[in-house]
């Protein structure tokens, strides 16, 4: 096993994505377990302010996975069914799926090849093309890269929607003096272990309303209220309760918090080790013509590193990496080619050209924050190696 390999029990020395637990994160964990509060209890809140506060919003909403997160998200931004949902189809399939949970209709535009988020021009043209009402645009800060808000904050307003930003990718990107979290209506992000921070599972909504907070707490907890609201029942003791929606379980139990709060200490630290790996990666790649580096920007997070490769290729140099104990990845297939789209949506093949040629050459490479600088090292020579010997 390599020095400071992640791993080495399923052939992988160096996984594309890992997390970095050191013995703050369990003790601060530890502490929970022996504090009587499992769930619902202060560590929740103290992890909602230091995200909250790290972002630059005012409300921070914790739930049990992004992908709930996103659930709760469109539900506060009032997704209905029929209602059109604009999404780029470079993303994880989430994002287009927590649309459809609320009876929505996700509907894509493609990304520009200089960003790999969403395109605003291809965005326009399909918000114009549209029969169904919008309700929701919801770019994706792909990789790390934060994609530009302003163009979306327009189009949003001329047709009435939400603008959600899915930032799963993106905790600590920032875009001049600001974080990702306070541009958009909401921002969701996700703590799986790949991510910058983790709790295990979990993700957070950030918002500047506190009446989308509200929602997005009560959505979390069942859809009850336990004092009267417009449009609940009148207050009857106190025991009250009332469940005045369909909500769900989607919590973030305390012991998870902890360990979420324990991460945001270090998220300085996560972050300039990411921008160094993908500094080195750039150096080292340097002058292979036969390797696109990913779109660069001051504030990236580098939450993934992709290359592009010709597709002709990819194939065969993913599998040669995965070979030398690699653990590269596809970030992603297009969400609108996958059989459940293909067949409910009827998307295909073509629809989407740009992210259907950049998914064909990707190639996520590791970055992480214990990633060694010989891991780096190792991961580019094989690259090099495997792209000229295919070529
Ligand atoms: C872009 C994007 N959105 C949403 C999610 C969902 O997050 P989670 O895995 O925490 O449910 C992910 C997860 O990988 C993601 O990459």
């Amino acid at each position: 096993m390599k020095t400071g390999a992640a791993r080495a029990t399923d052939g992988v020395i160096y996984p594309y994505g890992h997390q970095s637990i050191n013995r703050d994160d369990i003790a601060s964990v530890e502490e929970v377990l022996k504090s009587g509060w499992l769930t619902m209890g202060p560590a929740v809140e103290i992890f909602e302010r230091a995200v909250a506060d790290y972002t630059g919003a005012a409300h921070a909403v914790s739930f049990s996975s992004g992908t709930a997160a996103l659930h709760a998200a469109m539900h506060a931004a009032g997704v209905s069914p029929g209602d059109a949902v604009l999404a780029p189809p470079i993303t994880f399939a989430a994002t287009g799926n927590s649309a459809i949970y609320c009876g929505g209709r996700p509907i894509f535009a493609d990304i520009s090849p200089g960003t790999l988020c969403m395109c605003p021009e291809s965005t326009a043209k399909k918000l114009a093309e549209t029969e169904y009402p919008v309700r929701v645009i919801v770019p994706v800060s792909f990789a790390g890269y934060p994609a530009a808000m302003e163009p979306f904050r327009r189009l949003a307003d001329k047709y009435g929607a939400a603008l959600i930003e899915d930032a799963a990718h993106a905790l600590g990107a920032s875009r001049g003096a600001c974080r990702v979290g306070t541009e958009a209506d909401l921002t969701v992000f996700s703590f799986h272990p790949v991510k910058h921070i983790t709790t295990a599972e979990g993700g957070m909504v950030v918002t500047g309303s506190a009446e989308y907070a509200e929602k997005l707490r009560r959505f979390r907890s069942h859809g009850i209220v336990k004092s009267p609201v417009e449009g609940s029942g009148e207050y009857d003791g106190p025991w009250y309760n009332d469940m005045i929606e369909l909500g769900y379980n989607y919590r973030l139990p305390d012991i998870l918090c902890a360990l979420g709060t324990s991460q945001m200490k270090r998220i300085g630290g996560f972050l300039a080790r990411r921008r160094e790996i993908a500094s080195a990666y750039r150096e080292l790649f340097a002058g292979e013509s036969k390797i696109k580096l990913p779109p660069d920007h001051p504030g990236h997070a580098y939450h993934l590193f992709v290359i592009q490769v010709n597709r002709t290729i990819r194939r065969v140099v993913f599998e040669s990496l995965r070979a030398s104990g690699i653990g590269v990845q596809v970030h992603y297939v297009p969400v609108h080619l996958h059989s459940f789209y293909r067949k409910n949506f009827g998307t295909r093949e073509g629809d989407y050209p740009i992210s259907e040629a950049y998914s064909s050459g990707a190639i996520s490479l590791p970055i992480y924050p214990d990633l060694p600088d010989e891991g780096i090292e190792y991961v580019a020579d094989e690259v090099i190696k495997a792209v000229r010997t295919a070529s």
